[in-house]
């Protein structure tokens, strides 16, 4: 029995650790939440959020497959892009830094211990209360693809959340400067967007 429950937590310790605090998400539960139309009919852009508790990481998991996960074989996306381009990495802020989603691996790569959310926050103080935000950031194009992607990504984020009673808002008021900084973009790339979500506060 003991021998059981050493190598359960062993196992367990491994599913956690697997890269230099890297995070190995849940697999993601591919069903439930309420139903697309009243989802549809239920987003909206909300700017309070429980401060004190952040996604479980089955919900994170959740909502970065809606977001950018691969949902076929061939290694195609839940959200479509221009010539299946994928031109966009998907960082992940938490309070203890900023991770980029590997959608193939279901993990989160440790990018920078630093908590940037006061980067992302600027001036709308509300959003230092999210305590999970979504960066979408590309090398911005001619034609503007990058953008529409984000634009198809954050719609579904925003739909998982609606279904999933989450707040969420889009947020485009970010100091783009420090942040190209604190992820150690290269030259090209640009932070083009954020989504701020959390659980509701208690209160709502
Ligand atoms: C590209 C984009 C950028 C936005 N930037 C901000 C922002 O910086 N701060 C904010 O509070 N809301 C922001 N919003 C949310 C809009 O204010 C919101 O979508 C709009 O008022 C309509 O409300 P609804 O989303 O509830 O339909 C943004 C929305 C989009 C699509």
């Amino acid at each position: 029995m003991i021998k059981q429950v050493l190598l359960a937590s062993i196992t367990g310790l491994f599913a956690v650790t697997a890269g230099a605090a890297d995070i190995q998400l849940p697999a993601p539960v591919q069903t439930g939440g309420a139903p697309l139309m009243t989802a549809i009919g239920a987003r909206r852009s909300e700017r309070s959020f429980d401060a004190t508790h952040s996604l479980s990481p089955q919900t994170l998991s959740d909502l970065l497959w809606t977001t950018w996960g691969i949902s076929s074989p061939d290694g195609r996306r839940t959200v479509p892009t221009a010539r299946n381009l994928q031109n966009i990495d998907l960082y992940v802020a938490l309070g203890d830094g900023v991770y980029l989603y590997q959608a193939a691996q279901n993990k989160l790569q440790k990018i920078t211990d630093n908590d940037v959310r006061p980067l992302l926050a600027g001036q709308q103080t509300f959003a230092l209360s999210a305590p999970v935000h979504l960066l979408f950031v590309a090398e911005p194009d001619e034609m503007g693809w990058a953008a529409m992607h984000a634009g198809s990504m954050y719609q579904n984020a925003g739909l998982f959340c609606a279904a999933n009673h989450l707040s969420a808002v889009v947020r485009g008021m970010i100091d783009r400067e420090a942040l190209h900084q604190a992820l150690n973009l290269s030259e090209k790339q640009k932070v083009l967007v954020e989504l701020a979500v959390g659980y509701k506060p208690v209160t709502q």
